[in-house]
This record gives C-alpha cells, sequence and structure tokens, in this order.
C-alpha cells in the first residue's frame, strides 16, 4: 500500500486528467481508461518519475549496465525529462554519493524541459542542428559523452509509413552526432518505430558500432511499433 501522500497525488493527478478529458472525443476517453489502469504509470507516480517513460530506461540499465557513475550522458528528446532522472540517478550527476566519481548529464528538446537537478538542460533545441552539437561540445566534460540516449519521437501524424521514415531520419541523424561527441566504446540507445526503413537504420549502425541489437521494453506498449535499438563499442577509427 502507498503512503497516504502518494495516494492523494495519485488521485489528484487522476482527477485533474479527467476534468482535462471533460468533454473530449471518445478516443481520449479510451486514452484516459488506460493511464488510469496502467501501472507503469502508477509506479510513476510512486516513484517521482516524470513519465512511464523512465521504467524503459530503467529496464534497459539493469540489464545492459550502461549508465555508470562518472559517465557522461546525453539525452536526446528529453523532456519531459524521465530519462533524464534515471541518467542523473545512475551516474550520480548530483553527486549524492562522494565515494563514486560524479557523472554529468545534458538533455536536448524542441520543448522546455523543467529543471532537474544534475541536468543541464538545452531546451527549445533541435538536436539535429549543428549550432546545437556546438553546444554539446562546450557542456560535455571533454567535449564527450560515453553514452548517446535518444527518446526522440516526432508529432506522429498518424500515417504510419510517413511517421516511421521521419523518426528513422532523426535515429540517422544520431549518427552524425555520434561522430562528433561519442567516446570510442561508447553507447548508443535510440527508440524508432518499426518499419521497412528498419534495415537502413540497423545496417548503419551496425558500420559504426561492434554491437547492435533490438530491444523492446517490458513497459513498452504490446500494440506499439515502437522499438529500441541498443548499439555499443562504438569504433575508434570512423572519427
Ligand atoms: C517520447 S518524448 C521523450 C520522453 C523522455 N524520454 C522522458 O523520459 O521524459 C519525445 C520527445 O522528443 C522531442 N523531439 C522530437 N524531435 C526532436 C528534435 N528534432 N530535437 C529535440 N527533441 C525532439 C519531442 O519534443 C518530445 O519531447
Amino acid at each position: 500500500m502507498w503512503p497516504f501522500s502518494l495516494q492523494r497525488r495519485y488521485l489528484h493527478s487522476s482527477l485533474c486528467l479527467m476534468k482535462k478529458l471533460k468533454g473530449k472525443t471518445s478516443a481520449e476517453q479510451r486514452w484516459l481508461q488506460r493511464q488510469l489502469k496502467d501501472p507503469y504509470v502508477k509506479a510513476s507516480h510512486a516513484q517521482n518519475f516524470r513519465c512511464r517513460s523512465a521504467f524503459k530506461l530503467l529496464e534497459i540499465d539493469d540489464k545492459f549496465r550502461l549508465l555508470q557513475p562518472g559517465y557522461s550522458v546525453v539525452d536526446c528528446g528529453a523532456a519531459p525529462g524521465a530519462w533524464s532522472q534515471v541518467a542523473v540517478q545512475r551516474v550520480n550527476s548530483t553527486g549524492t554519493d562522494p565515494e563514486l566519481s560524479r557523472g554529468a548529464v545534458v538533455g536536448i528538446d524542441l520543448l522546455h524541459v523543467p529543471p532537474l537537478d544534475g541536468a543541464h538542460f538545452l531546451s527549445s533545441h533541435d538536436v539535429t542542428d549543428p549550432a546545437t552539437h556546438t553546444k554539446l561540445l562546450e557542456l560535455l566534460p571533454h567535449g564527450r559523452a560515453h553514452v548517446l540516449l535518444s527518446d526522440m519521437a516526432p508529432n506522429a501524424s498518424g500515417f504510419r509509413e510517413m511517421d516511421h521514415e521521419k523518426l528513422i531520419t532523426m535515429c540517422l541523424s544520431l549518427i552524425d552526432l555520434a561522430e562528433k561527441i561519442l567516446r570510442p566504446q561508447g553507447s548508443l540507445v535510440c527508440k524508432y518505430w518499426d518499419g521497412i526503413l528498419t534495415h537502413k537504420l540497423q545496417d548503419k549502425l551496425s558500420s559504426v558500432f561492434g554491437s547492435v541489437r533490438t530491444l523492446k521494453p517490458d513497459a513498452s506498449r504490446k500494440d506499439s511499433a515502437e522499438r529500441y535499438f541498443l548499439a555499443r563499442m562504438y569504433r575508434e577509427s570512423v572519427r
């Protein structure tokens, strides 16, 4: 059983959602019902994460141990900030554990990302813009990251193929970013929507990373085309 304060917070946010959806379409009502039943939504409230996506990264990191204390992490498509919350904890970027090395987290989003201790956010920045890359080089310790995370997603148009192609193009741009900032042997986690161009992205990643695998975390909705590539062992020779 949750403490009373958490129950109250959950009830409050549920009521807020209901108020927002009053008079809205049946699709929106269905979305609300799904949110209220979703165990990851409940858990994100209980554990103070900004959204349920935190559990996707937690699951990936519990399995592959990508985020180590002292590491520098770039979080692409960071808003509202749940992946950055996970990264801050795991790389010890607030210095909470003085026994461990202190890492760094830089998040980027087109939207505003509310401040978070231990993270530096580049709000209103486009990950694909070379000017953003220049800022990242300045912000990262030694201008390099150990891990590049991307949970980026374009606004869905509803046309599955078009959205798929758009997201694949965004993921491909991460390879250019990796060339500028990723350390040799570094890792990349990127979200994509499965479709006809998935192999193109996989081939490109395989050309610059020693290992590439596909992940579908439990927290990723079963009925969604969402997948993640985990690419490890970035090759030094490409720079
Ligand atoms: C699914 S949300 C990310 C959720 C985030 N991982 C979290 O845990 O809070 C996807 C985000 O990608 C951002 N995005 C989409 N295209 C982008 C771009 N070109 N540059 C930066 N951010 C982008 C969107 O604004 C959106 O906030």
